[in-house]
């Protein structure tokens, strides 16, 4: 009896492997087309964005602070704030801190390290050039050549006078420079600082 189960069971389970195969194998087909369709479209999107998501080392970090000269109260935003550094070192220092982002992931990502470290800082997620600027005291970017030129004109009519513009490695076509930084180690590293 115990031998016929066995065999009759092991009848059925290659009979419906032997039927099954095909739809697997399409199954699989479908989905790795879709993961690979989501990861070209999540590259592109990156590609066209206003940069990618890289971390300013610590040691240009310093340098941005010291340019930036933040004081308790004072209004700071990180354009493209990437995991909030900026914005948690910007609190420390007493400011109110924004951090603008628009990729989702690392949005929560920064979400996360706030809930982490007990911050206030206010991360908002939504194109940074659709941001209302005009009470920043302190400004902080890291983005490509392209944002930057976008940028200065919103710059130039948005921002109070006074406000400070903290930019990692591009410059703010048409703006004149008041300090600049190149980094000793790595010619990818500058910082620029603009005075409105
Ligand atoms: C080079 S990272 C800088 C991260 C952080 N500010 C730092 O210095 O460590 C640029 C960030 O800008 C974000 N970003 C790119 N285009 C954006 C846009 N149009 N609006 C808001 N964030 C954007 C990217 O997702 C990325 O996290």
């Amino acid at each position: 009896m115990f031998r016929f189960f066995i065999m009759f069971n092991g009848m059925v389970v290659s009979g419906i492997s032997a039927m099954m195969w095909p739809v697997l194998a399409f199954v699989f087909f479908v989905l790795v087309q879709v993961i690979l369709i989501a990861v070209s479209l999540i590259l592109l999107r990156t590609l066209f964005s206003s940069a990618p998501f890289i971390v300013t080392p610590s040691r240009i970090r310093m340098k941005m602070f010291e340019f930036a000269d933040v004081k308790p109260g004072q209004k700071v935003y990180d354009l493209g704030c990437g995991n909030g550094r900026l914005i948690f070192e910007a609190e420390q220092k007493g400011a109110s801190a924004v951090g603008i982002e628009m990729n989702l992931w690392i949005y929560l990502l920064a979400q996360y390290n706030k809930k982490r470290l007990g911050s206030h800082g206010v991360f908002i997620r939504k194109d940074l050039h659709k941001v209302d600027l005009s009470d920043a005291d302190i400004i902080f970017c890291y983005l490509m050549p392209w944002a930057m030129r976008q940028l200065a004109p919103k710059f130039t009519k948005e921002l109070k006078q006074g406000c400070r513009i903290v930019s990692h490695s591009y410059q703010l076509p048409g703006w004149q420079i008041q300090d600049q930084y190149r980094d000793s180690r790595s010619k990818h590293h500058s910082v620029f600082l603009y005075v409105v």
